[in-house]
């Protein structure tokens, strides 16, 4: 697979976000749970914007660094799950997950 910057990859149950260099600053790789905790949809068919990815079925949000939730309809925070590249291939940690916490506004 070949991977863009600035757009969510559905890897497996694993949704892999890039932050471009440019425009974030430090081309950071987050891997998150890739189902929305709100419904059954892919955040790969959603937005990112920064650190933040936008479901595309309701549009809540969530910072895919910590797995917060940032927007309703979502309350539950995604398992967030370290990633790096390195020699060209991209290794996710998938045995040391986090959960993001509930610190959605209504
Ligand atoms: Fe993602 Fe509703 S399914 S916000």
């Amino acid at each position: 697979m070949r991977l863009a910057g600035r757009r969510p990859h559905r890897v497996g149950v694993v949704h892999l976000t890039i932050r471009d260099e440019d425009r974030a600053g430090d081309g950071a790789l987050y891997a998150t749970d890739g189902m929305c905790t709100h419904g059954n949809a892919h955040l790969a068919d959603g937005m990112v914007k920064g650190r933040i990815v936008e479901c595309a079925k309701h549009n809540g949000r969530f910072d895919v660094a910590d797995g917060s939730p940032q927007r309703a309809p979502v309350c539950v925070g995604l398992m967030t799950y370290p990633a790096r590249a390195r020699d060209g291939v991209v290794e996710i940690d998938v045995g040391h997950g986090a959960s993001g916490s509930c610190t959605v506004q209504t």
